[in-house]
């Protein structure tokens, strides 16, 4: 099997990376390799691209995909959360450019049979590195109905937590919810219909997200990596991110200003006593989003923001 994804936001990403041969680059989630392919090009003929992923069906088909560029790659089944860990045991200080591109892939989405999507009927899985022991379905039928509630409150941002948790713990109790249709199933007929009209996206869709945010810990690797970054990267080196929702934006926007600020003295102290220097500097203040043409050809892109922060 060999895929290949569109990737997002592709010229924005190129421009901003600001990568040059013989660069050492990481992409720390190489799903179908649509950027790293771009990545590597542009490193060549003597750089190195290190391909990170925790989904071995994505290292797998990178093998297959930068056959090609082999000499300039290293594959590494990890989290991109021990980045500093991969980088050490391979004898690497520090790097020019770091990209991630959060979230979950075409491949996972279509062909896993995993569970990621509610349209298919496929167990209730949601893990992105099967390495883990505790899946969705172990989720759903080990949480309280209040931990149910505020975990798709807090991750999925579900208006309607409190009804759906309720009556996933109404049901579980007689029927093991096993598979992504069970639970679409439950959500939906638990979600009020608006009056007169059809829900604009699937009733299940925040609940999917939420769920697959807890599966794969996601904020929490997300912050263990930005709190790496400085440390990993060479003078003026980048770090892109595209991340495709407001819980993780915020991390993100969060963590570099807290860089580009340095000092962490209480306001009002007549001078720093903490001597902590700006690391990092934001290379735009917006996040930049998808163009018209395209979101025409590429969906995925909808809600994905880019922010990238140089070394200083
Ligand atoms: C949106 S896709 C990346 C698509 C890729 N940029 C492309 O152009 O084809 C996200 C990928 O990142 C991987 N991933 C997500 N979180 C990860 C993490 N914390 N560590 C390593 N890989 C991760 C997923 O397994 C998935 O393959």
């Amino acid at each position: 099997m060999v895929f290949e994804h569109t990737p997002v936001l592709p010229e924005e990403v190129f421009l901003h990376q600001n990568l040059k041969p013989g660069d050492v680059a990481v992409d720390g989630t190489l799903g179908g390799c649509g950027h790293a392919l771009r990545t590597i090009e542009a490193i060549l003929p003597d750089g190195l691209l290190i391909g990170i992923d925790q989904d071995r069906d994505a290292i797998d088909n990178a093998r297959d995909v930068l056959r090609p560029y082999k000499d300039n790659v290293l594959l590494v089944h990890d989290n991109f959360s021990n980045l500093s860990r991969i980088l050490k045991a391979n004898h690497i200080e520090a790097v020019n450019s770091i990209l991630v591109d959060l979230g979950f892939s075409l491949h996972q989405i279509e062909k896993s049979k995993r569970g990621f999507s509610f349209n298919k009927e496929e167990p209730l899985d949601m893990r992105m590195d099967i390495r883990h022991t505790r899946t969705a379905a172990d989720i759903i039928h080990s949480l309280k109905e209040k931990e149910l509630a505020d975990l798709f409150y807090h991750y999925g941002e579900e208006r309607f937590s409190r009804r759906i948790a309720r009556r996933i713990v109404a049901q579980r109790q007689n029927n093991p919810i096993s598979t992504s249709k069970d639970l679409a199933a439950i959500v939906a007929a638990a979600v009020p219909t608006p009056r007169g009209k059809r829900h604009k996206i699937h009733p299940a869709t925040q609940v999917f997200q939420a769920l697959r945010i807890a599966v794969n810990r996601e904020l929490d690797v997300l912050k263990a990596f930005m709190a790496q970054i400085p440390d990993v990267l060479e003078k003026d080196g980048r770090v892109s991110i595209i991340s495709f929702h407001s819980l993780e934006d915020r991390i993100v926007k969060q963590s570099i200003r807290n860089y580009e600020q340095g000092c962490t003295c209480p306001k009002g102290l007549p001078q720093c006593i903490c001597g902590f220097e700006p690391r990092m500097k934001a290379v735009f203040k917006k996040p930049v989003i998808a163009k018209e043409a395209e979101l025409e050809t590429n969906p995925m892109a909808r809600s994905a923001k880019l922010r990238v922060a140089k070394r200083v």
